[in-house]
């Protein structure tokens, strides 16, 4: 069974009066696998954000069917589905969102604490996923005393922490440099290859997807086309680029080739 499965689904925003409405999703179905690490990506407006909603248990879709871990989240009561969310899903956002008047140690084990997990439990826990990401160093620090980067390993560390089933992450590599987006990847890549960590990744960046072992394109709300990484990632890369050329449309809201990101990164592709 796959730990996450989309079948069909279709979201129309707009009133129920039947005028002005946008059908986000066409009838999108994906399927992800215990241990995958998948990405998505499509042209702005295109749906990326109302799927990752859905999948987040925040938006319900209009038709179609998600099963989480095997649960349907639209058959539980509004309380149940907190629940599940907090059990079932990590989050990883653009900007981070850690509380800065707590340590980063304090951010990794919020979501032990709030489920009373025993405190030598969470101390193994939070020194082995801090191995893998390499923030050791600054588990003593408050947010604001380190760098973006180790900002960004902290909340992949507080996604994971709780076992999830599944991490969502929505442009985790949004708001960083090349240097601290490579860190954060191959972060997040420890996290899948050490840790079995199933993620499923939103990101407009080439640079950031060719991280992922499968790429699946959407545009205008309908699924377009999937690469499959074949384990050279300068070539996956070159298929990344390839394929948003081939969707058209703006395929990103702020990069370009040439510069930012890609250009730093483009030569450190291993
Ligand atoms: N709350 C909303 N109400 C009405 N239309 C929306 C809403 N959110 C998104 N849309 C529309 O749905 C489509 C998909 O948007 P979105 O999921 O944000 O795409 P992306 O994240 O790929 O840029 C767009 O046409 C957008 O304008
Ligand atoms: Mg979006």
């Amino acid at each position: 069974m796959p730990v996450l499965e989309a079948k069909n689904i279709t979201k129309i925003y707009g009133d129920n009066r039947g005028t002005m409405q946008v059908k986000a999703l066409d009838k999108f179905s994906i399927s992800i696998e215990e241990g995958e690490f998948v990405g998505v990506m499509g042209p702005s407006g295109s749906g990326k954000t109302t799927l990752l909603n859905i999948l987040a248990t925040i938006d319900t879709p209009s038709t179609g069917e998600l099963l989480i871990s095997e649960i349907n989240p639209a058959k539980l009561r509004e309380k149940e589905v907190a629940f599940f969310r907090r059990k079932q899903l990590g989050f990883i956002f653009q900007d981070f969102n850690l509380l800065d008047s707590l340590s980063i140690e304090e951010n990794i084990i919020l979501p032990l604490v709030l489920d009373k997990v025993g405190v030598k439990e969470i101390e193994k826990r939070v020194q082995d996923i801090a191995e893998v990401l390499n923030i050791k160093d600054i588990l003593l620090k408050r947010p604001y005393e380190v760098s973006g980067g180790q900002q960004q390993r902290a909340a992949c560390a507080r996604a994971l922490i709780h076992n999830p089933s599944i991490i969502l992450a929505d442009e985790p590599t949004g708001n960083l440099d090349s240097k601290a987006s490579q860190d954060v990847m191959e972060a997040l890549r420890n996290l899948n290859e050490q840790k079995k960590a199933t993620i499923m990744m939103v990101t407009h960046d080439p640079f950031t997807a060719s991280f992922c072992q499968r790429i699946v394109m959407i545009k205008d709300g309908k699924y377009f086309l999937e690469i499959v990484n074949g384990g050279k990632r300068q070539v996956f890369f070159k298929e990344i680029i390839d394929s948003l050329s081939l969707i058209g449309g703006r395929t990103t809201d702020n990069y370009s080739i040439q510069g930012g990101n890609i250009g730093g990164n483009y030569n450190d592709l291993k």
